[in-house]
């Protein structure tokens, strides 16, 4: 596409969306990175490189929109099963990241967060994360929360265990157990739940992203892969979101008031 009709379409887009109604909370699965570098006959640590373009920018532009939270699922649990050096290559990313893009953050008033186990990340990177949650915790704009070792059914586990450690303390009784209960007790605690996820790449699943968290959150997928995801994609699924009825189990407010 050339590049003033691509503008035309990303601003066309971006009349669309109504200010008043932006989902809260977006989530992103950033997937794809490795079959956009395939296709160019590239190793797959090319694409995990162009995806975090990718990221920068998006960060950028939902930070201008005004969405409060973005929570970005940089890498899995399962994602250990991978060569040992394309590990090693995401593992320098968030360094990389934080390198480049922490002064940035820091002007945008953006907080990091962090959901996943970095306990078990090298310590470079665990580092690198720590120092961005320690120096923008007092930051009280948009929350970017980096998913880096998640795996949605560990933290649920994890969540049960911290739990019935406090039952056994005598802290909580059984009745104390609800669901905003386990919620708080997630990596995402106090974080409202995703209003949009968004996947990219062509996979239509979650891959053990947020299930608790996803129980109402609407889905938009898409075919291009993250290192080609650009703002009208993101435009476009915000778009597409604010189109939607959300019922939360109930019935249309229309129906509603006809009964
Ligand atoms: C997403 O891209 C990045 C991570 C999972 C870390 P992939 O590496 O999964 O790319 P594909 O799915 O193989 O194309
Ligand atoms: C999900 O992508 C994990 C991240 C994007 C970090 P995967 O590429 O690991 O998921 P599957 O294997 O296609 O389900
Ligand atoms: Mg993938």
């Amino acid at each position: 596409m050339q590049n003033k009709e691509k503008l035309t379409k990303e601003f066309e887009l971006l009349k669309q969306i109504k200010r008043d109604k932006l989902p809260f909370h977006i989530a992103i699965i950033m997937d794809g990175n490795g079959r956009w570098a395939r296709k160019r006959g590239l190793p797959r640590i090319a694409g995990h490189k162009k995806g975090m373009d990718t990221l920068i920018e998006m960060v950028t532009c939902a930070h201008e929109l005004g969405i409060r939270a973005l929570s970005l699922y940089a890498f899995s649990t399962e994602n250990w099963k991978r060569p040992s050096l394309e590990v090693e290559f995401l593992m320098r990313l968030p360094e990389e990241y934080l390198k480049k893009e922490l002064a940035r953050l820091m002007e945008k008033n953006i907080k990091i967060r962090a959901a996943g186990d970095l306990s078990q990340l090298p310590q470079r990177t665990r580092d690198a994360m720590e120092k961005a949650l320690i120096e923008t915790a007092g930051n009280t704009g948009m929350v970017l929360n980096f998913a880096v070792n998640y795996g949605a059914r560990s933290e649920i586990v994890r969540a049960f265990k911290k739990i019935l450690s406090l039952v056994q303390e005598g802290r909580y009784q059984e009745d104390d157990i609800t669901e905003e209960l386990l919620s708080r007790h997630l990596y995402t605690s106090n974080l409202p739940d995703p209003d949009l996820l968004i996947r990219p790449s062509g996979e239509v699943r979650i891959s053990n992203f947020m299930l608790w968290q996803l129980a109402y959150t609407e889905l938009w997928f898409t075919k291009t892969l993250w290192p080609d995801f650009k703002r009208e994609h993101f435009y476009r699924a915000i778009v597409d979101y604010q189109g939607r009825e959300r019922r939360f189990g109930s019935i249309k407010k229309k129906v509603r008031s006809s009964i």
